[in-house]
C-alpha cells in the first residue's frame, strides 16, 4: 500500500496556475498518526497546500488540492478510511468574492488609522512616516533594505529617549507569509497602541520596542492583486517564483521541514539566505546592539512557539521560554477566553528548518525568541474578516506587553 501511493503522490505533480478554478479544500481529521504519517507525504508536492499543520491526531486539517490531484486524493483518503469532508468546493470564485469586497474598501484617510480594514503596503508605511513626523521624541524610522519589487522594508523603533547604559530591546515583525493578513494589522495596532495611547508610554519606559510589520511587501501586495493565497516571496525562478522566506535562514538551513522543489509551498530557496528579504533581517539583527526578544507574528493555529524549528530538540532555556510563553498565552487569554497552545515548534508543530526564530537565536544570539501563529477565521483562515482584527489585535497587545515587561523585570 505505501509503495502505491508514494507512486501516486509521484503522479501528481505539475505546476500550479495562478487561478484556483475548481481547487477544493478538504477537512481531514485523523485518527491515527500513522493517518498523519501518510498525509505528510503529500506535503511537499506543488498541488497539495497545507493550511494547518498536521500535528495532533484529532485536530482539523485543511489543505488545499489542485483539481488534477483531487480524485487520487479522494480515492487514497476513501481506502484509508479517513474522515474527511469537502470544505470549499471551488476555492477561486471564493476569491474572487473576497477580492471584490477588499477593492470596494475606502482608502485610508491621512492620519485616520483604523483597525476595521487590511492596509496596503505603501498605506502602512505612510502611516510610519505619519507617527515619525507626529512623534519625534519617541519615533525612529530605519528602512532595513527593500525588497526584490523594491518596496522599502520599514522598522519602527519606539523609544522614551536614549539612556546610560542603553536599554534592552525587543523585536517583533510580521507579514513573512504574505497571505497571513492578520500578523501586520496586529503589529500596527501595537506600534498605534504604544505610540499614540499616553496610558501606554508605560510599556516604553524601560525596553525599546523595534517593529517590522512587513517583512515581504512583495509577497503581501501579490496576495491583494494577483492571488490571495500567495506565501512566499517573489524572486525569479525557472518553473515557479518565490521562496518560503521562513525557510531560507542560514541556520541548520534545510534540514528538515522544508523543501529544494522551487514549486513547493515550503521551498527554503536555491541557498539560505538567497532572499533579499531574509539578507535585511540577518543584516539588521546582526548590526542592531541590545536585542534582547525576537517575536514573529503568523497566522493561524493559536500557538507560541520557541526554538528549536530545525530538529525536535530543546535549546538550553526552554524551560524560560515555555514559562514565558505560558504567561503570554495567560494575558491573552483572560481578554476574552482565546488559548494558545505553548511548546517548541518541531516538538509541537512540525519541524521547519530555516525559520527565522532559528537564525534568531542561533545566529544573531538573541535568548528569548518566540513565533505566534495568530486565530484564523474566515474561508480560507488567513482570510480573518476585517470586522474581527481589533478583537484579535487588542486580546494579542496583551501578550505582546507581557513580552516587552519581561526584559525589565529580569534586568537582562
Ligand atoms: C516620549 O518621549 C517623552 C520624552 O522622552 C517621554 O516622556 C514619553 O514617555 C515618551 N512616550 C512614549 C510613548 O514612549
Ligand atoms: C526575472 O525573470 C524575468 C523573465 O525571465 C527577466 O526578464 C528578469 O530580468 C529577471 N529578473 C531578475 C532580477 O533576474
Ligand atoms: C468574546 O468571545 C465571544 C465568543 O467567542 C465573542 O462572541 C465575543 O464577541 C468576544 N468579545 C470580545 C469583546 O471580543
Ligand atoms: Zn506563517
Amino acid at each position: 500500500m505505501r509503495l502505491v501511493i508514494a507512486t501516486i503522490v509521484a503522479l501528481l505533480g505539475t505546476t500550479l496556475g495562478v487561478s484556483y478554478d475548481g481547487y477544493k479544500v478538504y477537512k481531514i481529521v485523523t485518527k491515527t498518526e500513522a493517518e498523519a504519517a501518510l498525509l505528510r507525504t503529500f506535503e511537499s508536492n506543488e498541488n497539495f497546500d497545507f493550511w494547518s499543520s498536521i500535528n495532533k491526531v484529532g485536530k482539523p486539517i485543511s489543505v488545499m488540492v489542485a483539481p488534477n490531484a483531487q480524485s487520487q486524493f479522494e480515492f487514497i483518503l476513501k481506502t484509508t478510511k479517513m474522515h474527511f469532508s469537502v470544505e470549499i468546493e471551488d476555492v477561486e470564485s471564493t476569491i474572487e468574492a473576497e477580492r471584490r469586497y477588499h477593492q470596494s474598501r475606502r482608502p485610508l484617510k491621512s492620519g485616520r488609522i483604523t483597525f476595521d480594514q487590511y492596509l496596503r503596503h505603501d498605506e502602512i508605511n505612510a502611516y510610519l512616516a505619519e507617527l515619525a513626523q507626529n512623534y519625534p521624541d519617541n519615533v525612529t524610522l530605519e528602512t532595513i533594505g527593500q525588497s526584490y519589487q523594491k518596496r522599502d522594508m520599514i522598522a519602527i523603533r519606539i523609544s522614551s529617549g536614549p539612556s546610560d547604559p542603553p536599554k534592552p530591546a525587543v523585536f517583533i515583525d510580521a507579514g513573512i507569509h504574505a497571505r497571513e493578513w492578520i500578523a501586520p494589522a496586529v503589529a500596527l495596532y501595537a506600534i498605534n497602541q504604544l505610540v499614540e495611547n499616553p496610558y501606554y508610554s508605560l510599556f516604553t519606559e524601560h525596553v525599546d520596542w523595534i517593529i517590522l510589520p512587513s517583512l515581504n511587501p512583495d509577497g503581501y501586495e501579490y496576495t491583494w492583486d494577483e492571488n490571495r493565497l500567495w506565501r512566499k516571496t517573489l524572486s525569479n525562478g525557472t518553473r515557479c517564483i518565490g521562496c518560503d522566506a521562513n525557510r531560507n535562514f542560514g541556520y541548520h538551513w534545510m534540514e528538515d521541514g522544508a523543501d529544494d522543489d522551487e514549486c513547493s509551498e515550503i521551498y527554503g530557496g536555491k541557498e539560505a539566505f538567497s532572499e533579499v528579504e531574509t539578507q535585511n533581517l540577518r543584516d539588521y539583527l546582526a548590526d542592531t546592539p541590545n536585542i534582547k526578544g525576537y517575536l514573529s507574528l503568523h497566522s493561524f493555529g493559536q500557538y507560541v512557539l520557541y526554538p528549536w524549528s530545525y530538529a525536535d530538540v530543546l535549546p538550553d532555556n526552554a524551560d524560560e521560554l515555555q514559562g514565558l510563553g505560558e504567561q503570554i498565552n495567560n494575558a491573552i487569554e483572560a481578554v476574552n477566553g482565546t488559548t494558545y497552545t505553548v511548546g517548541s515548534t518541531t516538538a509541537t508543530l512540525y519541524a521547519a528548518a530555516g525559520a527565522s526564530q532559528d537564525w534568531a537565536m542561533g545566529g544573531a544570539g538573541i535568548d528569548i525568541v518566540y513565533s505566534i501563529e495568530l486565530p484564523g477565521g474566515g474561508f480560507f483562515g488567513f482570510d480573518l474578516p476585517p470586522s474581527e482584527i481589533e478583537r484579535v489585535a487588542l486580546e494579542t497587545f496583551e501578550g505582546l506587553k507581557v513580552f516587552g515587561q519581561y526584559f525589565v523585570a529580569q534586568k537582562r
